[in-house]
């Protein structure tokens, strides 16, 4: 059984104007990802990535079609049963960061722990951790306007790999590093998927990215354009 699989999947966004048509983000996806795959996925701006990502991650609600994750449809979950799924099952790291701007980084690393109850220090203590695999420990204190867009980028992935996700999904979580930085990023990942076992997705403009992940995924205007891993499973 794949780890996280799309069926149909489609997205329309309703238009600025109530009477031109809807914005057909993601027009019809069908994705199987197995557990252990290091996936990626390309293609142009504005093709429907980050939405595709979203709806994989149970962030967006699909238009039509499922998700479902480790073999739950996603729609079948009321709104707390789904925010414990993406708490404790995936890892999130989002295209614009998100991080919380009154809590200092590490409360921001921390926060999927907390909220799930765990006890504060050893909170503090895997956030530390997190922090430190993205090279981010000596700005753990500061909060994320005292910290530039790619520092801030490596807080938001330390606060997606903080609860050892199973499924780690990443919107161009290198988009804003230096080369040293990226290749950093991108070793970390590939190490969570070949000595834990974890998934992970990312979307990136890098063909290098690309290139070094198990498969690369192309969309283009909300399709599947091509997949390296052949026929979809
Ligand atoms: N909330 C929204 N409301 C309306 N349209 C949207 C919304 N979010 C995305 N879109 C539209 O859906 C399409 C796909 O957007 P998406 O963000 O998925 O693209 P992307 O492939 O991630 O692009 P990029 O590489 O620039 O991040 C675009 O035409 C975008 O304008
Ligand atoms: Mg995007």
């Amino acid at each position: 059984m794949p780890i996280l699989r799309a069926e149909h999947l489609e997205k329309t966004f309703a238009a600025g104007d109530v009477a031109a048509a809807g914005v057909p983000a993601v027009r019809g996806i069908d994705l199987a990802i197995e557990a252990g795959e290091f996936v990626a996925i390309t293609g142009a701006s504005g093709s429907g990535k980050s939405t595709l990502l979203h709806m994989l991650g149970g962030i967006t609600r699909p238009s039509a079609g499922r998700v479902l994750l480790e073999g739950v449809d996603l729609a079948s979950l009321d709104d707390d049963a789904l925010a414990v799924v993406r708490r404790r099952r995936i890892g999130f790291v989002f295209q614009r960061y998100n991080l919380l701007s009154e809590l200092s980084l590490v409360e921001n690393v921390a926060l999927p722990l907390v909220l799930d109850g765990a006890a504060r220090r050893s909170c503090e203590a895997a956030a530390r951790a997190a922090l430190e695999a993205v090279g981010m420990n000596h700005r753990a204190t500061h909060r994320p306007d005292e910290l530039s867009g790619g520092e801030q980028q490596r807080g938001a992935i330390a606060r997606a790999l903080v609860t050892s996700p199973a499924i780690v999904l990443a919107d161009e979580p290198t988009g804003a590093l230096d080369s040293v930085n990226s290749g950093r990023i991108v070793d970390l990942l590939r190490q969570l998927v070949a000595e834990r076992g974890q998934t992970v997705v990312l979307v990136t403009h890098d063909a290098a990215i690309a290139a070094a992940a198990g498969r690369a995924v192309t969309i283009r205007d909300g399709l599947v354009a091509a997949d390296t891993a052949g026929t979809q499973r």
